[in-house]
């Protein structure tokens, strides 16, 4: 039998558990860093342990062969800023096993660094607010993309669709979130959140940041008067959009024959490279997705699809003892 002793935290040593760490779509096309929606699928699995000493230690149950050392791991990073925060009077054992590929635009940084304050916040009998959890989460996402941004991790850690009106100070809003299905196309190409933040223009035309705002404004209001013709009417961006598409091969035609067969609207995921449409019925989510297939075939690209929905938890315990 394994150990079992109260740490001074009034966690208990010995113990584990085991999550599921949404993916999340963030910006959901006009909210650039401020709003985001966590999917039912797909999802990464971590298992988290407290031990004795002051470290992480990490094991990669996957493929993608992500780094072991905490200071560069995702989830590491997230774990070390717990530990400082209770002056490192204990450690994590960590096994990631992400389903979420890296880059893919689906908030997979997030959703380790989003599991790992969920998951300590677990051991630690939930010692901290969900504020303070995106807080340690947010340092694994600077991490990731050089920037501290909440508009993935506060859905996985929430579930639905959130606004994140401020991250200085940190205030966060919660969506109603109607029953949408959501197609999601992953082309098996590169973007980094990096390279995608780095050819943004740094400034904005007047004309340009007040449909803008017309938009947020709409997709708020359509989100919380449960209005699709208004949330389908508000999917514009004219500001980040028109400069990361162009790294999407596919993307105008994605965009024009999915709202032709019915989907409300859609766009980039995050910085891509994935798409997202939302649709009211599964049939039209089903037919958006063979267009989303048929497209990236012609264009002789790799590329995985998920028809799902948007998840109404975030980061879940699925097993702890
Ligand atoms: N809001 C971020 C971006 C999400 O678009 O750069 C990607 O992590």
């Amino acid at each position: 039998m394994s150990e079992v002793k109260s740490s001074p935290s009034g966690g208990v040593r010995g113990g584990f558990v085991l999550v599921q760490c949404p993916a999340t779509v963030a910006n959901l096309v006009c909210g650039f860093d401020i709003l985001g929606m966590a999917l039912a699928e797909p999802y990464d699995i971590m298992k988290l342990k407290l031990i004795d000493e002051p470290k992480v230690i990490i094991t990669n149950k996957d493929a993608y062969n992500l780094p072991t050392d905490a200071e560069k791991n995702v989830a590491g990073v997230v774990l070390l800023s717990v530990m400082e925060k209770m002056n490192n009077q204990f450690g994590f054992e960590v096994e990631i096993t992400k389903q979420i590929k890296p880059g893919s635009g689906l908030g997979s940084s997030a959703a380790s660094a989003a599991g790992a304050a969920v998951a300590a916040n677990h051991l630690l009998n939930h010692i901290f607010s969900r504020e303070e959890l995106v807080q340690f989460a947010m340092n694994g996402e600077k991490l990731a993309s050089g920037v501290k941004h909440a508009d993935n991790i506060t859905p996985c850690i929430t579930g639905g669709v959130t606004l994140i009106r401020s991250i200085h100070p940190l205030d966060i809003v919660q969506l109603h979130s109607p029953p949408l299905f959501v197609t999601v196309v992953h082309p098996q190409i590169e973007v980094k959140t990096s390279d995608a933040r780095q050819i943004l223009r740094k400034e904005v035309l007047l004309k340009d940041a007040i449909k803008q705002w017309g938009n947020i404004a709409g997709l708020v209001a359509g989100f919380e008067k449960a209005d699709t013709d208004l949330i389908g009417r508000s999917l514009e961006d004219v500001i980040i959009e028109p400069v990361r598409s162009i790294l999407i091969p596919g993307f105008d035609e994605i965009k024009t024959k999915s709202k032709e067969a019915g989907a409300l609207g859609g766009g980039i995921s995050g910085s891509g490279p994935s798409i997202f449409m939302l649709c009211k019925e599964e049939a039209t989510a089903k037919k958006v997705e063979q267009i989303m297939q048929e497209i990236f075939t012609q264009l002789g690209i790799d590329f995985k699809t998920y028809v799902t929905t948007i998840a109404q938890e975030g980061v879940k315990v699925v097993n702890a003892k």
